[in-house]
């Protein structure tokens, strides 16, 4: 018998879609991997509900997309590479993390892009909810590929080239000097992206930004700072943000280098979160991507 496709449906009006069909926990025949793989250039954010997930399928399920992508916390603070980030307050051992981790976690209610502070920018992540908040501790997303649509053709002409420099230390250290620590201001540094990216099987262009972009080579803080606040605030209009209430079996696997997404925090003394997450690691760095010469028309 030919395997169940997958069905998608969607969950906001410009992005993202909910899928049916599928159960995670076992190997993914290749057809409906395809259509998942397919569905994510299409969608961007795919969200599967009611799945009973352990970390050994969700890192074979990352996997079938690419390479892995080292954890950075622990990577960069530690030294020891690991490939599943635990986001929320629980630690290995189930235990509330620490209050200077929780308070770095905070960085994540900034809209941000995973990674675009790594040369080779992540390309997706993939979050797995075990334990949820009974209030709050929602996850926020917005489409840059619908913002990009938005934008008008002056303003896409002046974006087409840029590079955008993204800086994990500029952006965590806006919730305190001490969200990071000396190993991480030692190894992190800031690295180059594109403004403007495109996405090599649809053709379909989009703005990268987010918290990590410091500055716009070759353009002055005056001009750069409200350049980039602004291509943030377009991409996060409230009705362009798909918010997400977690629950518990659900699995989100969202296209870092179209969409941005934030936390909405939580009472972590109270509540328990728990959440498993890994990345795929993107294809190359962003400067080397290539990008149509014609900018397309605006069309609204
Ligand atoms: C992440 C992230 C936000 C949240 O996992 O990359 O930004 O709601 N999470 O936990
Ligand atoms: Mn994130």
């Amino acid at each position: 018998m030919p395997d169940q496709a997958p069905g998608f449906t969607p969950i906001h009006a410009e992005f993202g879609a909910r899928v049916s069909g599928v159960d995670l926990s076992q190997l993914v025949p290749d057809s409906v991997f395809e259509a998942i793989d397919a569905a994510i250039n299409q969608y961007s954010i795919l969200l599967f509900e009611n799945q009973n997930m352990n970390d050994a399928a969700h890192l074979d399920f990352t996997q079938r997309f690419g390479q892995l992508e080292e954890e950075h916390v622990t990577y960069y603070s530690k030294g020891e590479v690991t490939y599943i980030g635990r986001v929320g307050n629980i630690d290995n051992d189930g235990n509330r993390v620490s209050v200077r981790q929780i308070k770095s976690s905070t960085g994540n209610e900034m809209w941000h892009s995973d990674s675009s502070f790594r040369e080779i920018p992540a390309m997706y992540s993939i979050l797995s909810a075990y334990e949820v908040p009974d209030e709050a501790g929602e996850t926020e997303f917005a489409s840059a590929r619908s913002a990009y649509q938005r934008l008008d053709t002056p303003t896409r002409e002046r974006i087409e080239s840029k590079i955008g420099i993204h800086d994990y230390i500029f952006s965590r250290t806006k919730v305190g000097e001490d969200a990071v620590c000396e190993s991480q201001r030692t190894y992190m540094h800031p690295v180059r992206q594109r403004l403007v990216r495109q996405n090599p099987v649809t053709g379909e262009r989009n703005l990268f930004v987010g918290s990590h972009v410091k500055e716009i080579e070759g353009m002055l803080d005056t001009e750069a700072k409200p350049l980039i606040a602004g291509l943030i605030a377009e991409v996060t209009r409230p009705e362009s943000v798909y918010r997400h209430r977690w629950q518990r079996g659900d699995l989100m696997i969202w296209d870092n280098r179209c969409v941005l997404h934030r936390g909405c925090g939580y009472d972590a003394d109270k509540y328990r979160r728990r959440m498993h997450q890994t990345r795929v690691r993107g294809l190359g760095p962003s400067i080397a991507e290539v990008v149509d010469v014609k900018i397309p028309a605006h069309c609204t």
